[in-house]
């Protein structure tokens, strides 16, 4: 099978290009957005360029299908409102290379995605999700983004493009190229991961509502501050997790909206996201009960009223394991000592798509662990080699 390694990349640049902002090479492409809708219909020029036929589904998640059976690889290509080129990118990109070589080369058959929403506006990996049968459509409908957008109206922007349901049972497994987004190949001067596993995550909105006030006249003794009971939370949540978490656990309160949001009104309202994530169920739910109590404890000490918001999540799957074994004999012949089997601290689709066919993951190094940011980047040199792990197990695990 014969790579176009500059074809890879020049399309990877090219995909860039679509929400390109803020320093170095960073992207704003979120789910849906004109950006993101763009992005979609060049890549779905680009399968046809291939031979494949694109379709996209009803919430905007697009295959470009080869006929008959296949295996199945991709990622997304929606970003993060702040996010880099290659998070998601990356594997949909590497996709179309592999399938546009392996058509060259008279086979096996593969397939390509790119699914929606994988970065969450709406929910946890939306596009997967509801392909996969865990979250029904009418569920995902309802959800809606920090801004009041629901998810209906959002995929409404797509409606033109939607065709139907694509059926999973035309393929026979799904491989996830993928940055590592983390530390762990960078600094060990490694080239590729084969993922073991992949993490289960929570989340949740909490809301501390106080009372409104005058932030010269109220004293402090008698005032109900919303964010002064998240500035306690979060101060207390640290030492409280301790005592049942490891040093994969991670916990973080990324989104925060203060009420009113004056500098001279005491807040009366805070909604805050609260995210947690390990690779087993019960450390998540003992997380889960420590992090309940602690809010519900400062909520009382300080006269505030406390909401939850509905729990989202999804559970640690495990990476099937003889497409597991087809990366690692690749790994072994294409990075020999330069690879490793590791976890996935991330989420990803193929967590979703475990429910329906078998499926594994590969990494590539992040410079300096950093994802999530402009700064994000990959050296070009192991984006190939990545790439050709890829096309490698492809004929492997045929
Ligand atoms: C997906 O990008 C995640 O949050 O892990
Ligand atoms: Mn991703
Ligand atoms: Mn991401």
């Amino acid at each position: 099978m014969e790579l176009d390694r500059g074809r890879f990349l020049a399309d990877l640049h090219r995909l860039r290009g679509f929400g390109a902002a803020g320093v170095g090479k960073g992207v704003v492409r979120p789910a849906y957005s004109a950006a993101d809708i763009a992005a979609r219909q060049w890549l779905a020029g680009r399968m046809r360029e291939a031979g494949l036929e694109a379709r996209f589904d009803p919430v905007g998640n697009l295959f470009g299908l080869a006929a008959g059976r296949s295996l199945l690889l991709g990622s997304h290509s929606d970003s993060q409102p702040q996010g880099g080129w290659l998070d998601g990118a990356l594997g949909v990109v590497a996709a179309l290379e592999v399938a546009r070589a392996v058509q060259a080369a008279g086979g096996p058959a593969v397939s390509v995605v790119s699914f929606q929403d994988e970065e969450g506006r709406f929910g946890v990996t939306t596009g997967s999700s509801v392909w996969s049968g865990d979250l029904a459509l009418g569920e995902a409908d309802v959800l809606v983004d920090q801004g009041g957008v629901s998810f209906a109206q959002a995929r409404g922007l797509m409606a033109d493009l939607a065709g139907e349901p694509v059926d999973p049972g035309r393929f026979s497994g799904y491989i996830e190229m993928h940055i590592e987004q983390g530390p762990v190949l960078d600094g060990a001067g490694e080239q590729i991961g084969v993922v073991s596993d992949i993490v289960g995550i929570r989340d949740m909105q909490i809301t501390f509502h106080g009372q409104q006030n005058h932030a010269g006249t109220t004293p402090m003794h008698l005032r109900r501050d919303a964010f002064q009971g998240l500035a306690a939370f979060n101060a207390e949540i640290n030492a409280r997790l301790a005592s049942v978490v490891t040093d994969r656990s991670v916990w973080t309160i990324g989104h925060v909206a203060v009420s009113p949001n004056a500098s001279s009104i005491v807040p009366g309202r805070v909604e805050f996201s609260m995210q947690w994530r390990d690779g087993d169920v019960d450390r998540l739910a003992q997380m889960e009960a420590i992090i309940r109590t602690t809010a519900q404890e400062i909520a009382s000490l300080r006269g505030l009223r406390l909401e939850f918001g509905a729990l989202l999540g999804l559970e640690p799957v495990v990476m099937d394991g003889a497409l597991r074994a087809g990366l690692e004999a690749t790994a072994g012949a294409v990075a020999p000592g330069r690879w490793r089997v590791m976890p996935s601290g991330a989420l990803h689709d193929a967590t979703n798509v475990a429910r329906l066919m078998p499926v594994a993951m590969l990494f590539v190094p992040s410079i300096n662990g950093i994802s999530h940011a402009f700064e994000e980047d990959t050296h070009e040199g192991d984006l190939v080699v990545g790439l050709e792990v890829l096309a490698r197990a492809v004929s492997e695990v045929r």
